[in-house]
């Protein structure tokens, strides 16, 4: 990337673990900062895309096949980057994504059982050599986690998985933050609110220091 480009944050995690309550904590910090951002969400982030995650997300008669699946994520994914990712980082604009790429590895890969090598084949077909500067991993144990979602109200496709689904699905995240420890940290999600507020606000302090004083320089 480019030193004039933008930031690219991504935030991960299992279903109820707070990316919303969390995305506006990291939000209202780059907004006190001066950084100029967008907000965007995978799937979706484009008409297309959108139109994709529906498809994604319903249940139909018809059941989707894994591979299909995965097509469909990358499909979505590809429309995103070039139409609002890559055109807000090159007009120095951050970008924090409710998931990406690492939602693949971790439900297609870990939760479904789809060869990761072909998860990397398309990631580099798709992204060439995009890849989040920052990824935040909300942990928080699958039981709370769909206790919470169910609250929330009907299920969506993914959320009518097992518990064993979403077990997967964790690991596989915490397996992505143990291999690439500089772009990944893992956020406890089971602590009160405002513990895992303070928490973020402090990795936020030590990690985008030289970022945001590059951005600020611009
Ligand atoms: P959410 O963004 O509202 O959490 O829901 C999106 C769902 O899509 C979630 O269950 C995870 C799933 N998903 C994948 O399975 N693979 C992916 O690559 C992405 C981005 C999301």
């Amino acid at each position: 990337m480019q030193k004039s480009d933008g930031y690219f944050i991504t935030i991960e995690g299992i279903e109820g673990v707070g990316k919303s309550t969390n995305i506006a904590t990291l939000t209202k910090f780059l907004e006190e900062k001066g950084v100029e951002y967008i907000v965007t969400r995978e799937p979706g982030g484009t008409e297309l895309a959108e139109k994709i995650r529906e498809l994604l997300l319903e249940i139909s008669e018809e059941s989707i096949t894994e591979l299909s699946e995965l097509l469909l994520v990358f499909a979505a994914r590809a429309q995103h980057i070039e139409k609002l990712i890559k055109p807000a980082l090159q007009s120095g604009k951050w970008v924090v994504c409710d998931r990406f790429t690492d939602a693949t590895f971790a439900y297609q890969g870990g939760g479904r059982g789809l060869d990761q090598k072909i998860i990397s084949a398309l990631q580099s077909m798709v992204q060439d050599e995009l890849r989040p500067d920052l990824t935040i991993i909300l942990d928080l144990d699958p039981e709370t986690g769909l206790e919470r979602a169910t609250k929330r109200g009907s299920l969506d496709r993914f959320e009518q998985e097992k518990i064993e689904f979403f077990a997967r699905v964790r690991q596989s995240y915490l397996d992505i933050a143990a291999a690439e420890p500089q772009r990944c940290v893992v956020v406890d999600a089971s602590k009160p609110l405002e513990a895992v507020k303070s928490d973020l606000l402090n990795m936020l302090e030590q990690k985008l220091g030289t970022a945001l004083q590059e951005t600020n320089e611009q």
